[in-house]
């Protein structure tokens, strides 16, 4: 077991940390960790961003992480490091936060996680709890385990492994990490269970300075410590993932049918969802999920199915669906504007949810690529997420104002439930585009808002709304286009 210091900051006890990995996942733990207190040192590959974090930037967009960053470095107590070595000696407890990758034909790569059992076996100079907790398939804790001990040789009896499953959402992964539904940890022997919870007491014993809520946090039940084997605790993070994936996917089906019928999605979730074996979240309809998790959770935990003879076949259908939702996206817009060739479409959000800059496997970009396969010509605008996608789609012209992005516009396409968009003047909006036609892909809009500045607006699953006036804008010329390579982009940069 690991002997908890005394902490004068806190009242509290600390252990010393070392986080592998400073990605979403990695950099919220090790932030999260050190504002509760422990002495943690964050370790990543990418010179760059430790350059930037030792500097005091922040690498990524996530609520709160800059000031929790700040509190914990003007208390010395997170440092970060481009040498594993360093951090894998300093650690007692040892955080993996790299991630896996998915094969092209669908199966696990566990070579980082190989390579870092490798570097642990032989580096430590001491006992370790090494714990995985990156979005990972079930196997990781197994593999790992598998490396730590052939790589140590005599010094096998070091290493205890456990897998400690995140479940913070981007956008919200700090207020998750200090205010989690449950703490999960599985192990192999009772004294790792003992050293996690000493990790966590203070989150489970709300004794911590929220950074959110100074001293004012909404009272929510108990967090529970749920204890398990490793697989178990892997295969919870796969079915909850997947699990509520498919929720969004059954949602978007009923929005299907809800269009069919004249019905509205909108309605009919917020119904089910006062069930509380429902439940109302992850019940909203429009153009799908995205992130490096759904996706990726999804397709791993059919392939771990499939390798243990199971055809998952609910999941399957929950992917296709998923991936359909930018077919039917399309679909709506070639309703309005049947030959997409030099049109000019906003598309409005970029990030694969609101509140972060993160663009991987996000719908915008799915929406993007057929727009420009289609020959559009694309205006996008998103608050953080610009930089990211500019890397992916240089051709696309891009504007921090989301009304510059709409200027001369034939349509726009919402495809990111950012608050910005939810309150955009769309009167002033219809004056400077060349067609008032809104494709929503968050249901954001109400109808009778856009009839109201006299949109033709479509969304998911709640019907279709006409324009009352002509298709082209008689009010206002639509401004000249630029060139792409003049496009302003005054986001920050990454
Ligand atoms: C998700 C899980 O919610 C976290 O619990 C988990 O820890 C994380 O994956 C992970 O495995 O690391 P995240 O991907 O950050 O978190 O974002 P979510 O808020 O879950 O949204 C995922 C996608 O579903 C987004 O594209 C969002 O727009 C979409 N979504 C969500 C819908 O289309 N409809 C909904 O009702 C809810």
């Amino acid at each position: 077991m690991l002997a908890c210091r005394p902490n004068s900051g806190l009242g509290d006890n600390y252990l010393r940390v070392s986080v592998i990995g400073c990605g979403h996942v990695g950099l919220v733990t090790g932030a999260c960790l050190a504002a509760a207190g422990h002495q943690v040192v964050c370790t990543d590959t990418d010179a760059a961003r430790i350059a930037m974090l030792t500097a005091g930037g922040v690498p990524v967009y996530e609520p709160h992480l800059g000031a929790v960053l700040r509190s914990a470095r003007k208390a010395r107590r997170v440092s970060f490091t481009t040498n594993p070595t360093e951090a894998i000696r300093a650690g007692e407890a040892i955080f993996v936060c790299v991630g896996t990758l998915t094969r092209e034909n669908g199966e696990t790569d566990f070579s980082a996680i190989d390579h870092l059992a490798l570097q642990i076996a032989q580096e430590a100079r001491s006992p370790k709890l090494v714990i995985e907790k990156s979005t990972v398939p079930t196997r990781a804790g197994a593999e790992l385990r598998r490396g730590l001990f052939t790589y140590a040789n005599s010094r096998a009896n070091y290493f205890r492994v456990a897998s400690n499953p995140e479940f913070m959402r981007e956008g919200t992964a700090v207020s998750d990490f200090f205010h989690p539904d449950r703490i999960l940890v599985g192990v192999e022997e009772q004294s790792a269970a003992t050293d996690l919870h000493a990790i966590y007491s203070s989150i489970l014993e709300r004794r911590f300075a929220c950074p959110i809520h100074a001293g004012n946090c909404p009272s929510t039940p108990e967090v529970e410590f749920v204890v398990t084997d490793i697989k178990e605790a892997e295969l919870i993070k796969h079915a909850s993932d997947s699990f509520l994936a498919l929720k969004i996917s059954y949602a978007n089906v009923l929005a299907d049918i809800c269009e069919k019928i004249g019905a509205d999605v909108d309605r009919v979730t917020r119904a089910m969802g006062l069930d509380p074996r429902i439940g109302a979240q992850f019940l909203k309809a429009g153009l799908g999920f995205g992130g490096f998790c759904f996706p990726n959770d999804v397709q791993a935990f059919i392939e771990l199915s499939a390798s243990v003879g199971i055809d998952f076949a609910i999941l399957k259908a929950a992917e296709r669906v998923n991936k359909e939702r930018i077919d039917v996206c399309i679909d709506k817009l070639r309703r309005a504007l049947p030959a997409l060739k030099n049109k000019r479409v906003a598309v409005l959000g970029l990030a694969f949810k609101a509140d972060t800059d993160d663009v991987r496997f996000a719908p915008a970009l799915e929406v993007i690529k057929r727009l420009l396969e289609e020959g559009a010509k694309v205006r996008a605008s998103d608050p953080e997420a610009m930089p990211r996608t500019k890397a992916k789609f240089p051709q696309v012209s891009y504007y921090s104002d989301p009304y510059e992005a709409m200027r001369g516009a034939d349509a726009a396409i919402i495809c990111t439930d950012w608050d910005l968009f939810k309150t955009l003047d769309w009167k002033h909006a219809g004056k400077l585009m060349a067609r008032k036609l809104v494709i929503d892909g968050r249901n954001l809009n109400s109808h009778q808002a856009m009839q109201d500045s006299d949109f033709e607006y479509y969304s998911f699953g709640r019907g279709t709304t006409a324009s009352r006036s002509p298709v082209e804008n008689p009010v206002e010329t639509p401004a000249p286009i630029e060139d792409p390579c003049d496009a302003v982009v005054t986001a920050k940069a990454i």
